[in-house]
């Protein structure tokens, strides 16, 4: 496994142009959260030497913050981190704590910088974008030239329909025209992405300039993934709604009954070693009107005893990873932190509640786990896009390399120091919930999994028109990513395979 993280940690700094010496490298694989030191670094030495020395390590150590809580993490010798004696590591959390401003104008501007530094670093040196820019620095005399910047507006031309985008970079902001059906203009460009422009100006004066190339963060399309030892699974699932009158008991009992080897395929169920919950645990109180009507357990620390007993019932060798949803009592502002420990203290000492969205690896392969609530700003400003095919709107998120970047719709956005919604590093699997669907696809070598729910349709999703695929369960091969699909709905185990 240390081998593994080696390695992803050198192509992580490759990314972002830095070499990294050997001694650095050990001193960051001796650390509980490599990669959120490295970032750190990164932060830090922006600009500065290609090479990441030990001397740099060693000073971003002596000021870091004390680490954040939630998962008792245990260095070993070898540099990787055992968790209760299970191949689990923090990579990141994407919760780090409250906003450092007070003044919430100034602490949403240093987000928004945060997030533009973290993925300018990421388009930064591409051949694509030549003769790189400040927009104060612009000179219309300069032929050719490129920017990156955040997208603050696109609007589109009355007559011939091309899009005018406005940009803002560290410098300034530029307006820029990008013509209708071109390369630029076929993928939708979302409000508050980050992008890069190669721009072609023009000899008439008052004319905006040209985009004649538009890139995005995006993951590598070569990058070294991580694999575990053959014999190691994880099982991904999502809005359990535990305290809901709609959690599916009958399939959840199905559910316990395979993970405990009493159901079909027991030797399939040996080789699980860790459950992934992509949020909403349980189904919360007053998160939309009405609510009480469809509530069983209506006292919220009453849902998390109830889902204590829920997460009881499966073997204690599996270790359980669980980030929150929208439905669970925390802050609802993304990031979201992780579960008080007044409410953790209800679940099984196997469960390690993080923050929402988490970033961690489980035999080697790195998983990034998000609740998913802002696919109700992308599904409806992306063409096409669906609650039945959130996989879609997941591939949109890894070339923008962020989750959740449209700001001041229904995601609500916490004003923090760290974007933490950057998606960075790049995952080998992206899980989310939320849409209620099951869905599975692949892009650039990342697995991503839509991981369904364990409550039957409500009536205010069939207001919403959200019909849910409920009761799956992706079993995920870590040596290969190999994936098996576990039904569950009809209350007994049915298995299928991809091809079959
Ligand atoms: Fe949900």
């Amino acid at each position: 496994m240390a081998g593994d993280l080696r390695e992803h940690l050198v192509q992580y700094f490759e990314e972002h142009h830095k070499l990294v010496e050997a001694g650095a490298l050990q001193l960051l694989l001796d650390d509980h959260q490599p990669l959120v030191l490295s970032r750190e670094l990164l932060e830090r030495s922006e600009g500065g030497s290609p090479l990441v020395t030990r001397e740099m390590v060693e000073a971003a150590l002596a000021l870091r913050r004390p680490p954040s809580v939630g998962v008792a993490a245990r260095s070993t010798s070898s540099g990787s981190v055992v968790l209760e004696g299970r191949s689990f590591e923090l990579l990141r959390e994407g919760f780090e704590g409250p906003p450092a401003a007070a003044q919430p104008l100034v602490a949403y501007e240093a987000l928004f910088h945060s997030r533009y530094r973290a993925l300018t670093r990421m388009l930064r040196g591409r051949p694509q974008l030549p003769n790189l820019r400040p927009i104060k620095d612009l000179r219309s005399s300069d032929g050719g030239a490129s920017v990156i910047g955040m997208v603050r507006e696109v609007r589109e031309t009355p007559q011939r329909h091309h899009l005018i985008l406005t940009l803002d970079d560290d410098s300034g902001s530029l307006e820029a025209l990008v013509p209708k059906g071109s390369p630029g203009a076929r993928t939708v460009i979302l409000p508050d992405e980050v992008v890069g422009l190669h721009l072609q100006f023009s000899k008439e004066a008052g004319r905006l300039p040209r985009v004649v190339a538009l890139e995005r963060p995006d993951v590598p399309v070569h990058r070294s993934m991580g694999r575990a030892p053959p014999g190691h699974r994880a099982i991904f699932l999502s809005d359990l709604h535990i305290g809901s009158r709609s959690f599916l008991a009958e399939p959840w009992a199905a559910l316990i009954e395979f993970l405990r080897g009493r159901g079909p395929r027991p030797e399939l169920a040996q080789t699980i070693d860790h459950v992934v919950i992509a949020g909403d645990l349980v189904d919360g109180i007053g998160v939309y009107p009405r609510q009480e009507r469809d509530l069983a357990i209506s006292d919220i620390v009453e849902q998390y005893v109830e889902l204590g007993r829920r997460l009881a019932e499966l073997p204690e060798r599996l270790t359980v990873v669980a980030v929150p949803g929208n439905h669970d009592a925390v802050c609802p502002a993304e990031p979201q932190p992780s579960l008080p420990p007044s409410l953790a203290a209800n679940l099984p000492p196997s469960v390690h509640v993080l923050a929402n969205p988490s970033t961690f690896a489980l035999d080697g392969v790195v998983v990034e786990a998000y609740h998913g609530r802002s696919f109700d700003d992308l599904i409806p400003a992306i063409p096409g896009a669906t609650y039945a095919r959130p996989t879609d709107v997941m591939k949109r998120m890894l070339q923008m390399r962020h989750l959740a970047p449209i700001y001041g719709d229904r995601t609500p956005l916490a004003p923090l120091a760290n974007d933490g919604l950057v998606i960075d590093p790049a995952p080998d699997i992206l899980v989310t919930g939320h849409a209620h669907t099951y869905g599975v696809d692949q892009y650039r070598g990342v697995l991503l999994l839509n991981a369904s729910t364990w409550q039957s349709e409500t009536e205010y999703q069939r207001m919403r028109n959200i019909s849910p695929v409920p009761a799956r369960a992706a079993i995920v091969d870590l040596a290969n990513l190999g994936l098996v699909t576990a039904d569950f709905s009809s209350g007994s185990a049915a298995f299928s395979f991809p091809g079959t």
